[in-house]
């Protein structure tokens, strides 16, 4: 697990850095303070934070708080990218309810290498509604940071992008939870709270037990739901989180039980026909397929996996529970009141076609992302509604910043619940239509909102609203 900042005042640097990451040989990554993963930040509502991030990559860069509502200045646009050895200083109050947030950095044309190569970690909010609960917490809450990377033959991490990559989207062979592929760990027979991060750069998520017994999904970006959901799976796109509870009571020791992942790409039918071949791309062992060549078109199509959920289940950690524990934690009816905004206080809505353009990028509304342009201007403190309109090629994860919203519908069908609470991050799918109510709270500025598909929005897909 990545260690943890508690205070209100440090320093992040970020460096290069050879790790191991499967079998014996380094590959590339990026640490912070020296940390792969790098360290979970935990706050609590109400505190004021200094930060002073250290850029000694050999690129630009500049982190960006996802989830959280900051000033433009603290919110990490790309804009404001420093060069290697130049430093940033952040300086902002936490002044939001509990939630599972992440970090990340935020360099346009970059983000995606940059989060691959390790630059993704938590930033946890406590507050003390949450803490009333008595949710399980310290060693029986368990941050997972799940991420696919690409792994080659001889055991490396790579990230080259051919052709078909940044219009697609970068997909792996090999999912990785806190930089570790496939770990173990040792669990006794009570409640534990997951918080789950997908911090892969286009690879959707269908996550559950391996022996398909239910868990609770408590928490979505945005924090807490109304009630625990019992459910058996749970789908993470791209920067979506779920906190989850999971019963290991009615395990025995020495029962074993993996958390493990049906894999999606994202693509709709036509797409994906085009860009499959059948099995042939699976391999036998790891589960997921291989992709041997060196990229080309070629070798772009043959890593293509199926859009909707493979039948190839890839494991990401496996609980062996060790230890008999008595546990008094009662799971709660009701976890929180939540207090959304009517749609019919809405002042206007705003609509965005999603659409991908073959071999240029990502657009949004016909328009590729231009740093210094303002896409939309919105009055402060304004509740719209924001309406994404999918296309026919690919999914998009679709992302807010310094905000969260209330998602209203999807057009093609039920809300999970983890979709109901609040959330920055919403999946639209192939030709469909998500609506949102989203109020903007945050300072006058300028911030982004974007595929977080990495290689769509590092392509165009992304755009400016100014806060006015
Ligand atoms: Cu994870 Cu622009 O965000
Ligand atoms: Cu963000
Ligand atoms: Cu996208």
């Amino acid at each position: 697990f990545p260690e943890e900042i508690r205070a209100s005042e440090f320093e992040l640097a970020a460096e290069t850095a050879r790790r191991k990451l499967i079998g014996g040989v380094n590959s590339d990554v990026y640490t912070l303070n020296g940390s792969l993963p790098p360290p979970t930040i935990r706050v609590k509502k109400g505190e004021t934070l200094d930060i002073n991030f250290q850029n000694r990559l050999d690129e630009e860069s500049i982190l960006h708080w996802h989830g959280l509502t900051v000033p433009p200045e603290m919110d990490g646009h790309p804009k404001d990218v420093v060069g290697p050895g130049e430093a940033y200083d952040y300086h902002f109050d936490v002044n939001q309810r509990a939630a599972t947030h992440w970090y990340h950095p935020h360099p346009h044309g970059r983000t995606g290498s940059q989060i691959y190569h390790g630059l993704a970690g938590f930033f946890i909010i406590e507050d003390e509604e949450e803490q009333a609960l008595n949710l399980p917490s310290g060693k029986y809450e368990l941050p997972l940071n799940i991420q696919e990377k690409q792994i080659n033959e001889q055991g490396q991490a790579t990230y080259s992008l051919n052709m078909m990559d940044r219009m697609m989207g970068f997909f792996g062979n090999r999912l990785f939870v806190n930089s570790i592929h496939a770990p173990y760990h040792e669990v006794t027979t009570r409640f534990y709270r997951l918080r789950l991060l997908n911090s892969s750069n286009a690879r959707i998520l269908e996550l559950s037990l391996s022996d398909d017994n239910p868990f609770y999904v408590i928490g979505s970006d945005g924090g807490l739901l109304e009630q625990p959901y019992k459910v058996s799976s749970v789908t993470l796109s791209p920067a979506e989180r779920a906190d989850l509870l999971v019963d290991f009571g009615r395990y025995e020791v020495g029962d074993s039980l993996r958390l493990e992942a049906r894999t999606r790409n994202g693509m709709g039918g036509m797409m994906d026909g085009m860009m499959n071949n059948g099995e042939g791309m699976m391999d036998g062992s790891g589960g997921m397929m291989q992709n041997e060549g060196s990229g080309g078109m070629g070798g772009g199509c043959m890593m293509m996996q199926r859009s909707r959920s493979s039948d190839k289940v890839v494991p990401i950690v496996e609980f062996r529970i060790t230890e008999e524990e008595q546990d008094s934690f009662q799971l709660p009816e009701k976890l929180t009141s939540p207090s959304f905004p009517n749609e019919s206080e809405a002042e206007r809505t705003r609509r965005f076609n999603l659409s991908m353009e073959m071999m240029q990028g990502s657009s949004i509304n016909g328009r590729f992302f231009e740093m210094m342009r303002v896409d939309e201007e919105v009055p402060r403190n304004a509740l719209e509604v924001w309406e994404f309109h999918g296309d026919r090629m690919m999914a998009h994860p679709m992302h807010i910043h310094a905000t969260q919203f209330k998602v209203l519908d999807r057009s093609g069908g039920e809300l999970a619940p983890h979709e109901r609470g609040w959330k920055d991050t919403m999946l639209v799918n192939t030709d469909e239509t998500v609506r949102v109510l989203v109020n903007f709270d945050a300072p006058e500025g300028m911030f982004v909102f974007h595929c977080h598909n990495l290689e769509h929005a590092d392509n165009g897909m992304m755009a400016n609203f100014e806060i006015i």
